[in-house]
């Protein structure tokens, strides 16, 4: 079992070994897991290169570590509770046998297709248990997965492909979300036509809906697992050998594939799991992030099961049929700890406590939040009428490429402050700096976040790009790991996040870059170039606001554009990143050596129309005035 702390006196020693001796501190926490080679070092790093390497010389699977190591005891105990879009459909429940048993089954089909160790697997799917299957199959025999969220676009599914270099993708007839169908292998089709390497394709029938199979590349999930391929032995994997790679964006060019290795990987979300929920044996857990983004992929996939957590996954989304799905899951399922994001809780709050009134929700015992700041009244609202009172809210900071939980409460047992992550775990030491660089010291201080030392669950490089990899998190401050969020430190210690600092977007709890969108924008033929910032937002966290300089138009005008631009967007990066805002404008405040001041256009997204600051760099200050008076005009 890995190791839980369960006092706050508990904590503080224990995080006082961690970084007085990280090392031997996570070495200690490895040993709970089983290694078919133990390591010769346990770390070796240097963060101005880019280069952490831990457990090395260690060899393991990390689904031995599900399976064999607590299959004796755990086979027949739950793994997967299931519940379907549609609530008149029935559930699904897995054990870890049968899970086990489906895994090693998928492991012969994809070795069988001639899918070797290294090899990268792309996986496009609805939220259902073959996702899971499929994942923890490719982990069995050393292939790379890289789940892509089935939300993307082709164009957006297609450039992940090419980047990978995936050999297969795994994908689905369709998938449900709410009262929609989402034609999933239609758009897999397109990404597949738009590129090389990938020569085969697995298809779960999830819909039952016609789709086009292509002979010689298109396969059948459930014929192939019928078919009698040689079974596989769980690969040999070094401890530094990658587990996956998943796409995120950054503030400039394309999504990064951060790459995520097996041994610290797997030690570090089995252990912050455990802690942060206090996962005790016998609860049932409810994360209803999508796998596509990291928080499925460590705290719906890895980290429970590497406790032999009873999890539930769920296919569909929190409005429907109504709002009250979240909570009818909760008590008919009896969720003792359920993890969320400050999206969902905004806006399930916004629709009112009809929903959650006649729900009982007693089972309930710790709750969770992550992806983004959360507000003081959505803590409030989620912790009064949610939790009853009586549970403590862990608001989880980390990112994609911290691979796990970095700053948080551990229920029950940090004291919390709402809106604050409050703590650092185990291993982990935050760095607050100025735009120097110096490091602030002591309490009551503001700046941007670093990390000062390495953690077995860190990514370890960009996919193909190292360079790139050290310029992003390992240039700005030398010495330092730079997360791009900004930080507080109160005069108690306690750590509040402020945000980005960098020009990423949180869009309900989805990460952009705006870069990103600017270049979907400016794809439009009438496009003469943009500028797109985020505004704080409701529901959402933050919108998307989108300064459009165009000064031609077609039959359809504005409004003609601005659909178009939409559109754009929508295919080429996916629906989520719609604008919510979008200006039509003859120029941006630019600088005289062309530089755009975003921070102009930032204050009028906000609805400020003066106090704009020095604006005497600016090649044409009217501009400004010109964009506010607009911006006035505004109505959606
Ligand atoms: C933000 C999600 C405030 C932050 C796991 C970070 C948060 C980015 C929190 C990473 C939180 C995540 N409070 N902000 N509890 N958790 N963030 O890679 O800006 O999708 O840098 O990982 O989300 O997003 P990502």
């Amino acid at each position: 079992m890995v190791p839980k702390v369960s006092t706050l006196g508990g904590y503080i020693f224990e995080y006082q070994k961690s970084v007085s001796n990280p090392t031997g501190f996570w070495a200690n926490v490895a040993d709970s897991y089983y290694w078919r080679k133990k390591w010769q070092n346990i770390l070796d790093w240097d963060f101005r290169r880019g280069y952490m390497r831990w457990f090395e010389g260690a060899k393991l699977n990390i689904t031995e570590n599900i399976f064999e190591r607590q299959l004796f005891y755990r086979a027949n105990q739950t793994a997967i509770i299931w519940e379907p879009n549609d609530p008149n459909e029935a559930c699904r429940t897995m054990t870890y046998g049968e899970l086990f048993e489906q895994v090693n089954r998928f492991a012969s089909v994809l070795s069988g297709m001639g899918i070797k160790k290294g090899d990268r697997v792309a996986i496009y799917m609805p939220m259902v248990p073959e996702l899971v299957v499929a994942m923890l199959a490719c982990a069995r025999i050393g292939a790379v997965h890289s789940v892509v969220f089935a939300g993307f676009s082709a164009q957006s599914l297609s450039e992940r492909l090419i980047d990978a270099g995936a050999r297969m993708l795994i994908t689905s007839d369709g998938g449900y979300r709410g009262n929609k169908t989402i034609p999933i292998k239609a758009i897999t089709d397109e990404a597949m036509n738009a590129c090389r390497c990938v020569t085969t394709a697995i298809v779960l029938k999830r819909t039952g809906e016609d789709v086009a199979m292509q002979e010689g590349r298109d396969y059948w999930w459930h014929e192939l697992m019928q078919k009698e391929f040689p079974p596989v032995q769980a690969a040999e994997m070094d401890a530094e050998d990658p587990l996956f790679i998943l796409y995120t964006s950054g503030s400039t060019g394309k999504p990064k594939g951060l790459v995520h290795t097996t041994g610290g990987y797997m030690v570090y979300t089995g252990y912050t799991f455990r802690n942060v929920f206090q996962y005790g044996d016998g609860d049932i857990y409810f994360c209803s992030a999508d796998i596509g983004w990291i928080t499925g992929h460590s705290y719906l996939v890895y980290g429970p099961m590497l406790n032999g957590a009873k999890v539930v996954m769920f296919e569909g989304i929190p409005t429907w049929p109504d709002a009250g799905r979240y909570w009818e899951i909760i008590d008919k399922h009896q969720v003792n700890q359920f993890y969320t994001a400050p999206t969902a809780i905004r806006s399930l709050m916004a629709l009112g406590l009809e929903w959650v009134e006649n729900k009982h929700l007693g089972s309930l015992k710790v709750l969770g939040t992550v992806g983004e700041p959360i507000n003081e009244a959505a803590w409030h609202w989620y912790h009064d009428h949610i939790g009853k009172n009586k549970c403590p809210i862990v608001d989880t900071w980390w990112q994609t490429e911290t691979g796990g939980i970095m700053i948080s409460p551990m229920a029950g047992i940090t004291p919390t402050k709402p809106g604050y992550a409050t703590m650092p775990l185990m291993g982990v030491q935050p760095v607050i700096v100025d735009q120097e660089g110096r490091q602030l010291l002591g309490n009551s201080v503001e700046g941007n976040l670093c990390i000062g030392y390495p953690w077995p669950g860190m990514a370890r490089t960009i996919w193909g790009d190292h360079d790139r990899f050290i310029k992003t998190y390992f240039s700005a401050y030398p010495g330092y790991y730079f997360t791009g969020d900004g930080v507080k430190r109160d005069e108690d210690g306690y750590y509040r996040i402020l945000g980005r600092v960098d020009d990423v977007i949180n869009v309900s709890g989805h990460r952009l870059g705006t870069a990103e969108i600017e270049n979907a924008i400016n794809e439009h033929p009438l496009v003469d170039e943009s500028a797109v910032v985020g505004f704080p937002h409701p529901i959402k966290g933050q919108g998307i606001f989108a300064f459009v300089v165009c000064t031609h138009f077609s039959t359809g005008g504005e409004e003609g554009i601005k659909n178009s631009v939409r559109m754009a967007v929508s295919n080429m990066i996916g629906p989520f990143a719609k604008p919510d805002k979008i200006l039509i404008v003859k120029g941006l405040p630019k600088t005289r050596s062309g530089k755009i001041m975003r921070r102009i256009l930032l204050k009028i997204a906000e609805g400020k129309t003066s106090d704009f600051g020095d604006t005497t760099t600016l090649l044409d200050p009217d501009i400004v005035n010109e964009i506010v008076q607009l911006a006035g005009q505004l109505t959606d």
